[in-house]
C-alpha cells in the first residue's frame, strides 16, 4: 500500500515509507504523522484547559471508543484455528464423484486451507466456557471454487425444527430481560411449550451439556444439506466431524463447576496452547448419505433437525480429514470478525428443503452485514484465497475496487459489450428439484417428538444417566409446578424409568431444599447419588 517514490524534502527521489529520522518502530497516527508526544495532551499552561485542536489525542481516543463491535446475537464466545482440510477422495469405499463433484473431496491427498471457530451459544463473549450449552464448531474452507461454510454444533441435533421459534427460543435461554440474571424457569417454560426440544435436552442436560473443552468433542453439521453430481442428481447427506488423536470427553457439573472457580477461559487456553506446542488436533470428516425423497419407512423425516440419522442403517463414511496447526495472529481480525454462513457453499453441494436450514441461511449474512458491515465479505479472514471479480461497489468500508485485471473501470454492471465481466461456464449439470403443493403453514407430518429421546437416554452409561437426572431435578426445582409438569410428562412418554427418576429427583431436591440444603453442587451430587442408591 505505502509501495512508491515520491519527492522529499531533500528533492531527491527516496523511499517515501519513512520521513526524516523515522524507522519502522517510530509511533505514527493513521495519517502517518509520527507522534513526538505520546503523554500529554495539548493544555493552556501545564494545568488545563485543554484545547479541542488536539488531532492525535481525539483520533486516539475516538478509535478506542469505537474498538468494540456488536457481539453475535448467539455464539459469542469463542475460539479459532487456522489448518487444512484433507481429502481422501472418496466416501467409504466408493468414489466420491458418484455423489458430489465438490472438487474439494475429489482427489485423495488433495489440501484445501480452513479456518474454525469454536463457541458457546448462549451467554456474552466474556462468559466462562464451562457453560452448559451446545458448543459451536463451525469451518471455513476456502476451496478453489470459493467458500463453503460448514456452520455446525458439537451436538447432532436441534432444540427446534422452525425457524420462526429461533429468536423465542434464544430470548428464552438467555438472562433475564429485567434482572440480566440465568433463569431456568424461562428456558424451561419455553422447552415445556416445545415436545421437540426433549431429545435436545435430554443430551443438553447429561455430561454432552458440557464438553471437556474444543478439542475433545465431536461436531455435525446438524442439518440435511444435499450432493450434487456431474449429472445433477442429488442424494441428503448430514455431515460430522470425528476426533482421530483426541478423545471425546465431558465434564460432570461437579467437574465444570471445580474449572469454573478458577478458570472462565480453559477451552480458548486449551486449544491455544495445543497448537503452540505442535499437539495438532484433527478431525475425520464423515457423511450419512440417503437417496433424496421423503423416506415414508422411516418413523422421522430425514429433514427433521431434532433427529439422529441411525448409524446401521446410514453408516457413518469418511471422506476426509482436518489438521489444526495455527493459532490466529489477532483474535479480532481473525476470530472475532470472521463470519460464517449456512448459504456459503459451493458447486456440488446444496441445501435440502429442511426449513431449519433454510432460516438459518437469510438469518447469518443478514446479522454479519451488521455485525461487521456491509464488506464483510473483503476483510482477510472471509475472502476467498481465489479469484474474486464482483461489480458491487462502495459502501461503509470499502477499501478496495474488486476489478479484474481485465475489466474496464467505466462497467461495474453486467451484460456489456465495453470490457465488463462475464459469467463464468456451467460446471455440470444444474440440480432441479421439482415442486408441486400448496403454500400452507404445517408442521411436518412424522414429528415422533419423543421416541429419540428415549433411545438416546438409554443408550447413556449409568454416570451420564445419574448426571442427567439431577442437572434436570436441579434446574426443575426452579420452575414453576406446571412446568415441572409438563417436563416430566415428556420425559415419561420418551422412557417411563426416565421419567421417574427424574421425578423422583426433583422430589428429593424439593426435601433437602426444604431441610436447608439449597441446590448446592454437593446437594444435586447427593440426590444424584441417593436417586441411584434407589434404583438400582
Ligand atoms: C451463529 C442464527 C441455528 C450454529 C449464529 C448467528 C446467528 C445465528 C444470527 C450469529 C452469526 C454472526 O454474528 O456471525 C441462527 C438461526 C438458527 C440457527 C436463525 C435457526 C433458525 C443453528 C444451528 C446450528 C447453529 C442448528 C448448528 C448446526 C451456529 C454457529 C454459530 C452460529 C456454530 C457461530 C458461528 C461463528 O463461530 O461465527 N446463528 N442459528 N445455528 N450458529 Fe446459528
Amino acid at each position: 500500500l505505502n509501495a512508491g517514490t515520491s519527492v522529499t524534502q531533500s528533492g531527491g527521489p527516496q523511499d517515501q515509507r519513512f520521513s526524516e529520522g523515522e524507522t519502522e518502530i517510530t509511533l505514527t497516527d493513521r495519517q502517518g504523522h509520527p507522534i513526538q508526544d505520546n503523554q500529554n495532551i495539548r493544555t493552556v499552561g501545564s494545568r488545563g484547559p485543554s484545547t479541542l485542536e488536539n488531532y492525535h489525542y481525539i483520533e486516539k481516543i475516538s478509535h478506542f471508543d469505537r474498538e468494540r463491535i456488536p457481539e453475535r446475537v448467539v455464539h459469542a464466545r469463542g475460539a479459532g484455528a487456522h489448518g487444512y482440510f484433507e481429502a481422501y477422495g472418496k466416501v467409504g469405499e466408493e468414489p466420491v464423484s458418484k455423489y458430489t463433484r465438490a472438487k474439494l473431496f475429489q482427489q485423495a491427498g488433495k489440501q484445501t486451507p480452513v479456518f474454525v471457530r469454536f463457541s458457546t451459544v448462549v451467554h456474552s463473549a466474556h462468559s466462562p466456557e464451562t457453560l452448559r450449552d451446545p458448543r459451536g464448531f463451525a469451518v471455513k474452507f476456502y476451496t478453489e471454487d470459493g467458500n463453503w461454510d460448514l456452520v455446525g454444533n458439537n451436538l447432532k441435533i436441534f432444540f427446534i425444527r422452525d425457524p420462526l421459534k429461533f429468536p423465542d427460543m434464544v430470548h428464552a435461554f438467555k438472562p433475564d430481560p429485567v434482572t440480566n440474571l440465568s433463569n431456568p424457569e424461562r428456558m424451561f417454560d419455553f422447552v415445556s411449550n416445545s415436545p421437540e426440544a426433549t431429545h435436545m435436552i435430554t443430551f443438553l442436560f447429561s455430561p454432552w451439556g458440557i464438553p471437556a473443552n474444543y478439542r475433545e468433542m465431536q461436531g455435525s453439521g446438524v442439518n440435511t444439506y444435499k450432493w450434487v453430481n456431474a449429472e445433477g442428481k442429488a442424494v441428503l447427506v448430514k455431515y460430522h466431524w470425528e476426533p482421530i488423536k483426541q478423545k471425546i470427553r465431558n465434564l460432570t457439573q461437579k467437574e465444570a463447576d471445580t474449572i469454573q472457580g478458577t478458570n472462565y477461559s480453559h477451552a480458548t487456553q486449551d486449544l491455544y496452547e495445543a497448537i503452540e506446542r505442535g499437539d495438532y488436533p484433527e478431525w475425520e470428516l464423515c457423511v450419512q448419505i440417503m437417496s433424496d425423497d421423503e423416506h415414508p419407512e422411516l418413523d422421522y423425516d430425514p429433514l427433521d433437525p431434532t433427529k439422529l440419522w441411525d448409524h446401521q442403517q446410514f453408516p457413518f463414511l469418511p471422506v476426509g480429514k482436518m489438521v489444526l496447526n495455527k493459532n490466529p495472529e489477532n483474535y479480532f481480525a481473525e476470530v472475532e470478525q470472521a463470519a460464517f454462513g449456512t448459504g456459503v457453499l459451493v458447486d456440488g453441494l446444496d441445501f435440502s428443503d429442511d426449513k431449519l436450514l433454510q432460516g438459518r441461511t437469510f438469518s447469518y449474512s443478514d446479522t454479519q452485514r451488521y455485525r461487521v458491515g456491509t464488506n464483510y465479505l473483503q476483510l482477510p479472514i472471509n475472502a476467498p484465497k481465489k479469484h474474486v471479480a464482483t461489480n458491487q461497489r462502495d459502501g461503509q468500508m470499502a477499501f478496495f475496487v474488486d476489478r479484474a485485471p481485465g475489466q474496464s473501470p467505466h462497467v461495474n454492471y453486467e451484460p456489456s459489450s465495453l470490457g465488463g465481466l462475464q459469467e463464468a461456464q456451467r460446471s455440470g449439470k444444474e440440480h432441479e428439484p421439482a415442486y408441486n403443493a400448496r403454500l400452507v403453514r404445517q408442521k411436518l407430518e412424522r414429528t415422533n417428538d419423543f421416541k429419540q429421546a428415549g433411545e438416546t437416554y438409554r443408550s447413556f452409561e449409568d454416570w451420564e444417566r445419574d448426571e442427567l437426572v439431577a442437572n434436570l431435578a436441579a434446574n426443575l426445582h426452579l420452575c414453576k409446578p406446571g412446568i415441572q409438569e409438563q417436563m416430566l410428562h415428556y420425559f415419561t412418554q420418551a422412557d417411563a424409568e426416565y421419567g421417574r427418576r427424574v421425578a423422583e429427583g426433583l422430589a428429593k431436591v424439593k426435601e433437602q431444599a426444604a431441610s436447608g440444603h439449597m441446590g448446592t453442587p454437593e446437594a444435586r451430587q447427593g440426590a444424584a447419588k441417593a436417586d441411584r442408591l434407589g434404583n438400582p
